[in-house]
């Protein structure tokens, strides 16, 4: 580990010597720990994040539409017989990306321990587990479940699983692996302090699963294991069909390593981002980046040319995977407030800016990609606020409706 001076001559080649401000006030096991997270960051990028215009032109680029695969005008039971022999041959694994820090929530543990009122008391993890289990009775198969925790989380997670004995699933089989975190700047470009001891850092987005795939070994395992394709889910959509054998049979029949699972979005108006190409490559673009002529575009049929939402159930091959972990995705940022730590030492809220990666951020390293269609009610049933819309009870009630549970 660098030494204090050594660690200050970095805090003044950028700016930054606010960090140890506070330092001779530190027990000397606080010193350390806050120089070992000093030293953790990269202070060249992340003035490169400051620094960068995250806002992306769509006039420079050229846009085009992804027709979707319908999931109800496909022969299911074909594709299902050749998906499910890949099951079998344990060519298939699942991720839960549940490193997120679920603000909106406002649960005060890891988003996957929240209970849900199904008809005994299930956490959101539970119901992943339920379905591996079913998964286990239907192709005679364990399959890897790799769950994704942040350095905020892990621990509260994993304590959870053991806990509740893993759900009854084969802890074997059940992998954490911790996403990689960035610093928050201030609107100066200045490192957030949490408090005189520690630097303000979170999770670096739902994006940072490829880095940490890569960096945690996952990758190396999956390639031991034979796995061939990773369905990559959100924690927070309690009905999310990870385990479906169809996905790997389209992708073997097309030679395509990328599919993302799609509904229609009920209007132009829907929030998602939806599937498209920009110059020749697969992307997302947001809501909120979309022109509006594109939004509205309808076919003949009516349906809205734009209108596959991507809501976060991606199937990626294990090549692809791999040419994209080599990859520098880019960060796209965000203004929020939140409590830190001031020059004169008070605590204030202050505007923060916070770097994230998505996790479709990867799919410009692949040349295609497949859209699923299904039907929203039989695949989306998201947790993400405590009021309002998609909360723990309205999830509940489509989970319900789906299961025909009373
Ligand atoms: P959201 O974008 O909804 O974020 O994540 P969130 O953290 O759950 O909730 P808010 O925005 O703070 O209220 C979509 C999915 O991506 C995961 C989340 O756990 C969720 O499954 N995620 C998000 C990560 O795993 N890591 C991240 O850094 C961000």
């Amino acid at each position: 580990m660098k030494s204090y001076d050594e660690i200050l001559e970095i805090l003044k080649k950028y700016n930054q010597e606010h960090l140890v401000k506070y330092y001779d006030e530190l027990s000397d096991e606080e010193k350390e720990e806050l120089l070992s997270q000093i030293e953790r960051i990269d202070f060249e990028y992340m003035n490169e994040l400051f620094n960068a215009n995250h806002e992306f032109d769509m006039k420079e680029n050229k846009i085009s539409s992804v027709p979707a695969i319908e999931k109800k005008k496909i022969d299911l039971s074909y594709y299902e017989e050749i998906g499910a022999e890949k099951i079998r041959n344990g060519e298939l694994a699942i991720c839960s990306m549940a490193g997120g820090q679920g603000t909106r929530l406002g649960h005060s543990g890891p988003k996957g321990t929240l209970m849900l009122d199904l008809d005994k008391p299930t956490s959101i993890f539970e119901t992943i587990a339920i379905k591996l289990k079913d998964a286990q009775q239907k192709y005679g198969v364990l399959i890897y479940w790799y769950v994704m925790t942040s350095e905020q989380n892990d621990e509260e997670t994993q304590k959870f699983f053991i806990q509740n004995n893993f759900f009854g699933y084969d802890k074997e089989h059940i992998i954490f692996f911790k996403q990689g975190e960035l610093p928050l700047l201030d609107a100066n470009g200045k490192v957030v302090l949490k408090d005189k001891a520690n630097v303000f850092m979170a999770p670096d987005g739902n994006g940072g699963i490829f880095n940490a795939l890569n960096n945690r070994g996952i990758i190396k395992h999956m390639k031991v294991n034979g796995i061939q394709t990773l369905a990559i889910g959100n924690v927070d959509n309690i009905l999310i069909p990870m385990i479906d054998a169809v996905p790997l049979a389209i992708m073997e029949e097309k030679g395509i390593k990328l599919l993302s699972r799609s509904f229609m979005k009920p209007s132009p108006e829907g929030k998602w981002g939806v599937f498209c190409k920009v110059n020749g490559k697969p992307r997302v673009i947001e809501y909120t980046e979309t022109p509006r002529e594109l939004l509205e575009a309808r076919n003949e049929e009516g349906e809205l040319i734009y209108g596959d939402a991507h809501y976060g159930c991606n199937y990626f091959g294990i090549d692809l995977l791999e040419k994209i972990v080599t990859e520098k995705l880019p960060m796209h940022s965000a203004s929020k407030k939140n409590t830190g730590l001031m020059e004169n030492g008070e605590l204030v809220e202050m505007q923060t800016f916070k770097y994230e990666a998505f996790i479709f951020d990867g799919y410009s390293m692949s040349d295609d990609i497949i859209v699923y269609r299904g039907e929203k009610d039989e695949e989306f049933a998201p947790i993400k606020n405590k009021e309002g819309e998609e909360t723990a009870e309205s999830a509940v009630a489509l989970y319900k409706a789906f299961y025909k549970m009373k």
